[in-house]
Protein backbone atom coordinates (compact mmCIF):
# COMPACT_ATOMS: atom_id res chain seq x y z
CA UNK A 1 0.00 0.00 0.00
CA UNK A 2 1.54 3.08 -0.96
CA UNK A 3 1.02 5.45 1.17
CA UNK A 4 0.47 9.62 0.13
CA UNK A 5 0.58 13.11 1.87
CA UNK A 6 -1.43 15.82 -0.93
CA UNK A 7 -0.27 19.50 -0.41
CA UNK A 8 -2.58 21.90 -1.65
CA UNK A 9 -6.38 21.24 -1.33
CA UNK A 10 -7.23 24.28 -3.78
CA UNK A 11 -9.46 23.59 -7.17
CA UNK A 12 -7.05 20.97 -8.52
CA UNK A 13 -6.14 19.07 -5.21
CA UNK A 14 -9.49 17.80 -4.53
CA UNK A 15 -9.00 15.84 -8.13
CA UNK A 16 -6.01 14.32 -6.41
CA UNK A 17 -7.29 13.04 -3.62
CA UNK A 18 -10.08 11.36 -4.94
CA UNK A 19 -8.21 9.67 -7.55
CA UNK A 20 -4.77 8.42 -5.61
CA UNK A 21 -7.46 7.38 -2.54
CA UNK A 22 -9.48 5.09 -4.33
CA UNK A 23 -7.02 2.96 -6.57
CA UNK A 24 -6.43 -0.52 -4.62
CA UNK A 25 -2.97 0.25 -4.35
CA UNK A 26 -3.34 3.39 -2.69
CA UNK A 27 -4.39 5.40 0.16
CA UNK A 28 -4.00 9.46 1.03
CA UNK A 29 -3.19 9.56 4.64
CA UNK A 30 -3.13 13.47 5.15
CA UNK A 31 -4.13 16.76 3.34
CA UNK A 32 -2.46 20.02 4.13
CA UNK A 33 -3.24 23.03 3.10
CA UNK A 34 -2.57 26.59 4.63
CA UNK A 35 -5.38 27.91 4.43
CA UNK A 36 -8.00 26.27 7.48
CA UNK A 37 -11.02 26.38 5.48
CA UNK A 38 -10.47 24.03 2.87
CA UNK A 39 -10.95 21.54 6.09
CA UNK A 40 -14.49 21.57 5.98
CA UNK A 41 -14.54 20.82 2.21
CA UNK A 42 -12.41 17.86 2.79
CA UNK A 43 -14.68 16.38 6.38
CA UNK A 44 -17.22 16.67 2.96
CA UNK A 45 -15.99 14.02 1.21
CA UNK A 46 -13.64 12.01 2.97
CA UNK A 47 -15.06 12.71 6.76
CA UNK A 48 -12.22 10.85 8.56
CA UNK A 49 -9.64 11.95 6.62
CA UNK A 50 -6.61 13.93 8.77
CA UNK A 51 -6.02 17.47 7.86
CA UNK A 52 -3.19 19.85 8.68
CA UNK A 53 -1.95 23.22 8.14
CA UNK A 54 1.67 22.33 8.46
CA UNK A 55 3.18 20.53 5.70
CA UNK A 56 5.86 19.39 7.96
CA UNK A 57 3.43 17.14 9.20
CA UNK A 58 3.37 15.61 5.58
CA UNK A 59 7.07 16.07 4.59
CA UNK A 60 8.51 14.84 7.93
CA UNK A 61 6.08 12.17 8.38
CA UNK A 62 7.81 8.08 8.32
CA UNK A 63 4.84 7.39 7.53
CA UNK A 64 4.32 8.53 4.25
CA UNK A 65 5.53 7.32 0.82
CA UNK A 66 4.88 9.80 -1.96
CA UNK A 67 4.00 13.61 -1.42
CA UNK A 68 1.64 15.23 -4.23
CA UNK A 69 2.33 18.65 -4.47
CA UNK A 70 -0.88 20.59 -6.14
CA UNK A 71 0.01 24.13 -4.93
CA UNK A 72 0.60 27.25 -6.56
CA UNK A 73 3.63 27.31 -9.09
CA UNK A 74 5.63 29.39 -6.67
CA UNK A 75 5.97 26.84 -4.39
CA UNK A 76 6.58 23.48 -6.17
CA UNK A 77 10.01 23.77 -6.14
CA UNK A 78 10.64 24.22 -2.21
CA UNK A 79 7.96 21.58 -0.92
CA UNK A 80 9.15 18.85 -3.78
CA UNK A 81 12.68 19.30 -2.66
CA UNK A 82 11.31 18.97 0.88
CA UNK A 83 10.11 16.01 0.01
CA UNK A 84 12.71 14.33 -1.72
CA UNK A 85 15.26 15.11 1.21
CA UNK A 86 12.95 13.45 3.61
CA UNK A 87 12.90 10.15 1.58
CA UNK A 88 9.16 10.85 -0.36
CA UNK A 89 8.43 9.55 -4.03
CA UNK A 90 7.23 12.96 -5.97
CA UNK A 91 3.75 13.49 -7.83
CA UNK A 92 4.23 17.54 -8.76
CA UNK A 93 1.68 19.51 -10.50
CA UNK A 94 2.38 21.48 -14.05
CA UNK A 95 4.60 23.15 -14.77
CA UNK A 96 7.16 21.17 -12.86
CA UNK A 97 9.07 24.40 -11.48
CA UNK A 98 9.53 28.05 -12.07
CA UNK A 99 12.98 27.36 -13.37
CA UNK A 100 14.89 25.08 -15.53
CA UNK A 101 17.63 25.54 -12.45
CA UNK A 102 15.08 24.34 -10.18
CA UNK A 103 13.64 21.27 -12.27
CA UNK A 104 17.42 19.86 -12.94
CA UNK A 105 18.53 20.31 -9.04
CA UNK A 106 15.11 18.07 -8.30
CA UNK A 107 16.48 15.83 -11.23
CA UNK A 108 19.75 15.54 -9.63
CA UNK A 109 18.28 14.93 -5.99
CA UNK A 110 15.66 12.50 -6.81
CA UNK A 111 18.60 10.18 -8.82
CA UNK A 112 20.91 10.52 -6.17
CA UNK A 113 17.97 9.38 -3.56
CA UNK A 114 16.50 7.10 -6.05
CA UNK A 115 13.07 8.19 -5.56
CA UNK A 116 11.08 8.76 -8.53
CA UNK A 117 9.43 11.88 -10.19
CA UNK A 118 5.93 12.49 -11.72
CA UNK A 119 4.78 15.47 -13.51
CA UNK A 120 1.24 15.75 -13.40
CA UNK A 121 0.87 16.83 -17.60
CA UNK A 122 -3.00 15.29 -17.26
CA UNK A 123 -3.76 15.53 -20.88
CA UNK A 124 -1.31 13.33 -21.93
CA UNK A 125 -3.62 10.19 -20.42
CA UNK A 126 -6.72 11.67 -22.06
CA UNK A 127 -8.09 9.18 -24.63
CA UNK A 128 -7.68 12.09 -27.52
CA UNK A 129 -3.90 12.87 -26.85
CA UNK A 130 -3.44 8.78 -26.55
CA UNK A 131 -4.85 8.31 -30.26
CA UNK A 132 -2.95 11.64 -31.46
CA UNK A 133 0.37 10.05 -30.28
CA UNK A 134 -0.56 6.75 -32.14
CA UNK A 135 -1.67 8.12 -35.35
CA UNK A 136 1.73 10.12 -35.54
CA UNK A 137 3.81 6.98 -34.04
CA UNK A 138 2.32 4.94 -37.07
CA UNK A 139 2.77 7.07 -39.66
CA UNK A 140 -1.00 7.85 -40.14
CA UNK A 141 -0.15 11.48 -41.02
CA UNK A 142 2.79 11.36 -42.52
CA UNK A 143 5.74 13.41 -41.97
CA UNK A 144 4.49 15.88 -39.55
CA UNK A 145 4.16 19.91 -41.09
CA UNK A 146 2.66 21.61 -38.07
CA UNK A 147 0.83 21.30 -34.97
CA UNK A 148 -1.25 24.28 -34.33
CA UNK A 149 -3.22 25.46 -31.08
CA UNK A 150 -5.76 27.09 -29.92
CA UNK A 151 -6.45 27.36 -26.18
CA UNK A 152 -8.37 30.61 -25.09
CA UNK A 153 -11.38 31.55 -22.99
CA UNK A 154 -12.02 34.65 -20.82
CA UNK A 155 -10.17 34.13 -17.63
CA UNK A 156 -9.39 32.53 -15.57
CA UNK A 157 -6.67 35.13 -14.39
CA UNK A 158 -4.02 34.36 -12.30
CA UNK A 159 -2.00 36.24 -10.07
CA UNK A 160 1.32 34.43 -9.52
CA UNK A 161 2.07 33.46 -13.23
CA UNK A 162 1.58 34.30 -16.60
CA UNK A 163 -0.87 33.44 -19.24
CA UNK A 164 1.83 30.85 -21.49
CA UNK A 165 2.88 29.35 -17.96
CA UNK A 166 -0.69 28.68 -17.02
CA UNK A 167 -2.08 27.62 -20.14
CA UNK A 168 0.60 27.01 -22.96
CA UNK A 169 1.56 24.53 -20.06
CA UNK A 170 -0.31 22.19 -21.14
CA UNK A 171 0.03 22.86 -24.90
CA UNK A 172 3.57 22.77 -24.38
CA UNK A 173 3.49 19.24 -22.98
CA UNK A 174 1.58 17.89 -25.49
CA UNK A 175 3.06 19.14 -28.78
CA UNK A 176 6.68 17.55 -27.04
CA UNK A 177 4.64 14.04 -26.21
CA UNK A 178 3.17 13.93 -29.93
CA UNK A 179 6.03 15.61 -32.12
CA UNK A 180 8.80 13.38 -29.78
CA UNK A 181 11.95 15.70 -30.70
CA UNK A 182 14.23 18.33 -29.40
CA UNK A 183 12.97 21.85 -29.90
CA UNK A 184 15.56 23.84 -31.52
CA UNK A 185 13.87 27.38 -30.75
CA UNK A 186 11.37 29.64 -29.46
CA UNK A 187 9.87 33.13 -30.77
CA UNK A 188 6.80 34.43 -28.54
CA UNK A 189 5.32 37.50 -28.43
CA UNK A 190 2.37 38.94 -25.71
CA UNK A 191 1.16 41.40 -23.85
CA UNK A 192 0.43 42.77 -20.68
CA UNK A 193 -3.29 44.68 -20.39
CA UNK A 194 -4.71 44.28 -16.60
CA UNK A 195 -2.81 42.40 -13.88
CA UNK A 196 0.91 43.40 -14.64
CA UNK A 197 1.19 39.83 -16.10
CA UNK A 198 0.94 38.70 -19.90
CA UNK A 199 -2.42 38.01 -20.76
CA UNK A 200 -2.63 36.86 -24.38
CA UNK A 201 0.32 35.18 -25.84
CA UNK A 202 1.63 33.45 -29.13
CA UNK A 203 4.55 31.11 -29.08
CA UNK A 204 6.26 29.78 -31.99
CA UNK A 205 8.19 26.34 -31.40
CA UNK A 206 10.78 25.16 -34.13
CA UNK A 207 11.79 21.48 -34.52
CA UNK A 208 14.13 19.94 -37.19
CA UNK A 209 13.09 19.26 -40.69
CA UNK A 210 11.00 22.14 -40.97
CA UNK A 211 8.12 21.18 -38.26
CA UNK A 212 7.13 23.74 -36.57
CA UNK A 213 4.59 24.46 -34.23
CA UNK A 214 2.07 27.50 -32.55
CA UNK A 215 0.24 27.55 -29.62
CA UNK A 216 -2.28 30.83 -29.15
CA UNK A 217 -3.55 31.41 -25.08
CA UNK A 218 -4.95 34.04 -23.76
CA UNK A 219 -7.25 34.76 -21.15
CA UNK A 220 -8.90 37.88 -22.76
CA UNK A 221 -11.27 35.64 -24.97
CA UNK A 222 -14.82 36.29 -25.21
CA UNK A 223 -15.33 32.44 -26.14
CA UNK A 224 -13.44 28.97 -25.12
CA UNK A 225 -11.62 27.45 -27.42
CA UNK A 226 -9.27 24.28 -27.26
CA UNK A 227 -8.55 23.65 -30.88
CA UNK A 228 -5.58 21.91 -32.14
CA UNK A 229 -4.74 21.47 -35.87
CA UNK A 230 -2.21 18.88 -36.97
CA UNK A 231 -0.70 18.55 -40.38
CA UNK A 232 0.75 15.91 -42.09
CA UNK A 233 2.37 14.92 -45.70
CA UNK A 234 -0.71 12.60 -45.70
CA UNK A 235 -3.20 13.47 -43.64
CA UNK A 236 -4.39 16.14 -40.97
CA UNK A 237 -6.74 16.31 -38.13
CA UNK A 238 -8.63 18.54 -36.12
CA UNK A 239 -9.06 18.37 -32.16
CA UNK A 240 -11.64 20.35 -30.68
CA UNK A 241 -11.31 19.20 -26.78
CA UNK A 242 -14.83 20.91 -26.31
CA UNK A 243 -16.90 18.62 -28.46
CA UNK A 244 -18.59 15.74 -26.72
CA UNK A 245 -18.36 13.36 -29.56
CA UNK A 246 -16.03 12.85 -32.36
CA UNK A 247 -13.31 15.25 -30.47
CA UNK A 248 -10.87 14.48 -33.55
CA UNK A 249 -11.70 14.13 -37.12
CA UNK A 250 -8.67 13.24 -39.42
CA UNK A 251 -8.74 14.63 -42.76
CA UNK A 252 -7.62 12.83 -45.93
CA UNK A 253 -6.59 15.93 -47.39
CA UNK A 254 -3.15 17.21 -48.60
CA UNK A 255 -1.34 19.14 -51.05
CA UNK A 256 1.95 17.71 -53.53
CA UNK A 257 3.62 19.63 -56.28
CA UNK A 258 5.11 18.27 -59.26
CA UNK A 259 7.22 20.23 -62.12
CA UNK A 260 5.08 20.17 -65.11
CA UNK A 261 6.24 18.40 -68.01
CA UNK A 262 5.61 20.91 -70.61
CA UNK A 263 7.40 23.65 -68.53
CA UNK A 264 10.13 23.10 -66.50
CA UNK A 265 10.00 25.69 -64.33
CA UNK A 266 6.95 25.68 -63.22
CA UNK A 267 5.29 23.40 -60.37
CA UNK A 268 2.12 21.85 -60.47
CA UNK A 269 0.00 21.93 -57.43
CA UNK A 270 -2.77 19.45 -56.82
CA UNK A 271 -5.38 19.02 -53.74
CA UNK A 272 -6.38 16.27 -52.82
CA UNK A 273 -9.83 15.77 -50.63
CA UNK A 274 -10.96 12.06 -49.39
CA UNK A 275 -12.80 10.82 -46.55
CA UNK A 276 -12.69 12.18 -42.85
CA UNK A 277 -13.39 9.79 -40.43
CA UNK A 278 -13.64 10.49 -36.57
CA UNK A 279 -12.17 7.35 -34.76
CA UNK A 280 -13.56 6.37 -31.24
CA UNK A 281 -11.60 7.54 -28.14
CA UNK A 282 -10.88 5.42 -25.19
CA UNK A 283 -13.46 6.80 -22.41
CA UNK A 284 -11.15 7.26 -19.61
CA UNK A 285 -10.66 9.70 -16.71
CA UNK A 286 -7.18 10.88 -17.62
CA UNK A 287 -6.47 11.66 -13.84
CA UNK A 288 -7.32 8.10 -12.97
CA UNK A 289 -5.47 6.49 -15.62
CA UNK A 290 -2.30 8.91 -14.90
CA UNK A 291 -2.13 8.09 -11.04
CA UNK A 292 -3.00 4.78 -11.83
CA UNK A 293 0.25 4.77 -14.37
CA UNK A 294 2.80 6.58 -10.90
CA UNK A 295 1.86 3.31 -8.56
CA UNK A 296 2.62 1.08 -11.09
CA UNK A 297 5.64 3.11 -12.32
CA UNK A 298 6.70 2.89 -8.29
CA UNK A 299 5.87 -0.64 -7.36
CA UNK A 300 7.91 -2.22 -10.68
CA UNK A 301 10.62 0.70 -10.19
CA UNK A 302 10.44 1.94 -13.80
CA UNK A 303 10.21 5.46 -15.15
CA UNK A 304 7.24 7.30 -15.96
CA UNK A 305 7.36 9.26 -19.18
CA UNK A 306 6.28 12.16 -17.67
CA UNK A 307 8.73 12.03 -15.30
CA UNK A 308 11.32 15.38 -13.80
CA UNK A 309 13.00 15.25 -17.41
CA UNK A 310 9.92 15.83 -19.28
CA UNK A 311 8.76 18.30 -17.10
CA UNK A 312 12.03 19.66 -17.54
CA UNK A 313 11.66 20.04 -21.31
CA UNK A 314 8.40 22.05 -20.90
CA UNK A 315 10.21 24.47 -18.32
CA UNK A 316 12.95 24.68 -20.54
CA UNK A 317 10.30 26.00 -23.28
CA UNK A 318 8.32 27.81 -20.88
CA UNK A 319 11.83 30.11 -19.94
CA UNK A 320 12.14 30.21 -23.50
CA UNK A 321 8.73 31.94 -24.39
CA UNK A 322 9.56 34.03 -21.23
CA UNK A 323 13.14 35.15 -22.26
CA UNK A 324 11.45 35.49 -26.14
CA UNK A 325 8.47 37.88 -25.03
CA UNK A 326 10.23 40.65 -23.33
CA UNK A 327 12.72 40.93 -26.26
CA UNK A 328 9.47 41.13 -28.45
CA UNK A 329 9.61 37.98 -30.24
CA UNK A 330 13.48 37.87 -30.60
CA UNK A 331 14.20 33.98 -30.81
CA UNK A 332 15.87 32.19 -28.49
CA UNK A 333 17.93 29.42 -29.52
CA UNK A 334 17.71 25.95 -26.71
N1 LIG B 1 -3.09 19.27 -14.35
C1 LIG B 1 -4.07 20.13 -14.55
O1 LIG B 1 -4.87 20.00 -15.47
C2 LIG B 1 -4.20 21.28 -13.61
C3 LIG B 1 -5.41 21.97 -13.49
C4 LIG B 1 -5.48 23.03 -12.59
C5 LIG B 1 -4.39 23.38 -11.83
N2 LIG B 1 -3.22 22.69 -11.98
C6 LIG B 1 -2.02 23.04 -11.19
O2 LIG B 1 -2.29 22.73 -9.83
C7 LIG B 1 -1.61 23.64 -8.98
C8 LIG B 1 -2.65 24.27 -8.05
O3 LIG B 1 -3.59 24.96 -8.82
P1 LIG B 1 -5.04 25.31 -8.26
O4 LIG B 1 -5.80 25.82 -9.42
O5 LIG B 1 -5.57 24.19 -7.47
O6 LIG B 1 -4.67 26.53 -7.30
P2 LIG B 1 -5.51 27.05 -6.04
O7 LIG B 1 -4.97 28.42 -5.74
O8 LIG B 1 -6.97 26.87 -6.24
O9 LIG B 1 -5.07 26.06 -4.86
C9 LIG B 1 -3.78 26.01 -4.33
C10 LIG B 1 -3.90 25.68 -2.86
O10 LIG B 1 -2.59 25.50 -2.32
C11 LIG B 1 -2.58 26.03 -1.00
N3 LIG B 1 -1.19 26.27 -0.60
C12 LIG B 1 -0.35 27.26 -0.98
N4 LIG B 1 0.87 27.08 -0.43
C13 LIG B 1 0.80 25.95 0.31
C14 LIG B 1 1.74 25.23 1.10
N5 LIG B 1 3.00 25.64 1.24
N6 LIG B 1 1.32 24.11 1.72
C15 LIG B 1 0.04 23.68 1.59
N7 LIG B 1 -0.89 24.31 0.86
C16 LIG B 1 -0.51 25.42 0.21
C17 LIG B 1 -3.44 27.26 -1.08
O11 LIG B 1 -3.93 27.65 0.19
C18 LIG B 1 -4.54 26.80 -2.02
O12 LIG B 1 -5.66 26.28 -1.34
C19 LIG B 1 -0.91 24.64 -9.90
O13 LIG B 1 0.41 24.24 -10.08
C20 LIG B 1 -1.66 24.51 -11.22
O14 LIG B 1 -0.87 24.82 -12.34
C21 LIG B 1 -3.12 21.65 -12.83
Amino acid sequence: MIRIGVLGYGYWGPNIVRNFHTHNGSQVVMVCDKNPKCAERLRKVFPSMPFSVDENEILKSPDIDLVAVVTPVGTHYELAKLALENGKHIFVEKPFTGSVAQAEELIELADKKNLKIMVDHTFLFTGAVKKIKELVDNKELGDLYYYDSLRVNLGLFQHDVNVIWDLAAHDLSIMDHVIGQKAEAVVATGETHLNGVEDVAFITVYFPRHVIAHINVSWLSPVKVRTTLIGGEKKMLVWNDLEADEKIKIYDKGVSMCANPSNLHQLLVSYRSGDMHAPQLEPIEALRAETAYFLQCIEKNTTPFNDGVAGLRVVRLLEAADKSMRNRGEAVTL
